[in-house]
């Protein structure tokens, strides 16, 4: 049943007398029980904007209000939400509470029947106009501002590599074929002069060199795809690559302990494995010089399910929470002379061969897990 247009307006027009008559205690009610965050700049306005949604609702009354006007009122509370870095939660909570008092006050009024059903429905449709309104519009600036950081960060990732693959075209160029010379004419020496000393030492430090400089090869355009694969007993590159680090781990009063399941083969770039297990070493040889004594190292490889799982575990310090993605960007280092492109090179190699490389790090252990698949294949 509808009810006739002058007689619903002369309600509507009673009930409005009504709400101006409670109009001071209403709002007090509702100011009294809002969620207000101390540190809301706009404090002041929210109370405003209470005052200009019940404005709205005695025109929604009269039908004297457009769409546009409750959308404009939902845009400006939606941006000053946004603004003051509140929770949309509590804007939403607010509104209801002022839907509830009215709704409240409404019913304490004569108005009975059919003509208070359809008084209650207005306000209720009007009031979730003006939720959806501010909702979408609140969720819009926010996503905006998301994609925004997102084009900053993406943009601040490509820069680096810009750079590092620029730096590493004219390095690697620069210092390589001297230092493979070097390397050669060290090797001839050897075999002329057998009992010439240091050699030994020259020769170490020169191998350092060409991981270091093989390490920015690994970042630039260049890498090593056109060689071919090949099968690569696993545990025998890992003990190949302890024997290299000898030295270092003397050095550094490391106790390492290894388990190797020894018939496992993957089908990869040895020179690019090496180069990933070298660098998880030298990190984690690193991170236990922070300890006084009782350092220690563990190295597995075993299969698990189709995949090749290479851990090497660490007692050093833990790796703090806040830098568990940043490791792996090129240039984070927090040693004195890093180059923070070693985790970065053995992602991508790792990723290369269709695998993962991740960790993990707590008070006793930091753990990185190397995840190959045993039938390797190449996925660029
Ligand atoms: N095993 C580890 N334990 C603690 N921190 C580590 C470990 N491995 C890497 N890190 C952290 O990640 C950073 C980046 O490592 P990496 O990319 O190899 O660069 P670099 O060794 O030149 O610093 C290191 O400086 C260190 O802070
Ligand atoms: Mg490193």
């Amino acid at each position: 049943m509808s009810l006739n247009p002058s007689l619903q307006n002369c309600i509507s027009l009673t009930l409005i007398e009504f709400l101006e008559n409670h109009e001071p205690e209403f709002l007090t009610l509702w100011q009294e029980q809002i969620i207000l965050e101390q540190n809301d700049i706009h404090k002041e306005k929210v109370k405003e904007n209470g005052y200009f949604m019940y404005v709205l609702i005695k025109k929604t009354l009269l039908d004297t209000i457009s769409d546009t006007e409750v959308q404009k009122l939902a845009y400006k509370v939606a941006q000053e939400r946004v603004d003051a870095n509140i929770n949309i939660g509590d804007f939403v909570y607010n509104v209801n509470i002022g839907r509830s008092i009215l709704i409240t006050f409404v019913l304490k009024s004569d108005i009975t029947g059919e003509p208070l059903n359809s008084i209650i429905n207005k306000i209720n449709a009007q009031f979730d106009r003006f939720c959806y309104f501010a909702v979408t519009r609140y969720t819009e600036i926010k996503n905006a501002e998301l994609e925004e950081k997102n084009v900053f960060i993406n943009q601040s990732h490509n820069d680096k590599l810009t750079i590092l693959g620029q730096m590493s075209s004219s390095f690697v160029h620069e210092f390589r074929n001297p230092l493979t010379s070097i390397i050669g004419f060290n090797k001839i020496l050897r075999t002329e002069y057998p009992n010439l000393k240091y050699l030994d030492i020259i020769e170490l430090e020169l191998d350092q060199l060409k991981f270091r400089i093989t390490q920015f090869l690994h970042t630039s355009k260049m890498s090593l795809v056109d060689q071919p694969k090949e099968q690569v007993k696993v545990s025998q590159l890992l003990e190949t690559i302890l024997e290299l680090l000898y030295p270092s781990i003397i050095d550094s009063d490391v106790q390492i302990t290894t388990e190797f399941d020894d018939c496992i083969f993957i089908n990869a770039h040895k020179d690019e494995l090496k180069q990933v297990f070298l660098n998880v070493l030298f990190n984690s040889i690193d991170a236990v010089q922070q300890r006084n004594a009782s350092r220690k190292i563990y190295i597995k490889c075993y299969e698990k399910e189709d995949q090749v799982i290479i851990e090497v575990a660490n007692n050093g310090p833990m790796i703090p929470v806040n830098v568990q993605e940043t490791i792996f960007e090129p240039f984070y280092t927090t040693k004195e002379l890093g180059t923070g492109i070693g985790l970065f090179v053995c992602k991508k190699i790792i990723e290369k061969h269709s695998g993962n490389l991740t960790y993990y790090s707590d008070e006793s252990l930091t753990t990185f897990y190397i995840q190959l698949p045993l039938n390797t294949s190449l996925s660029t």
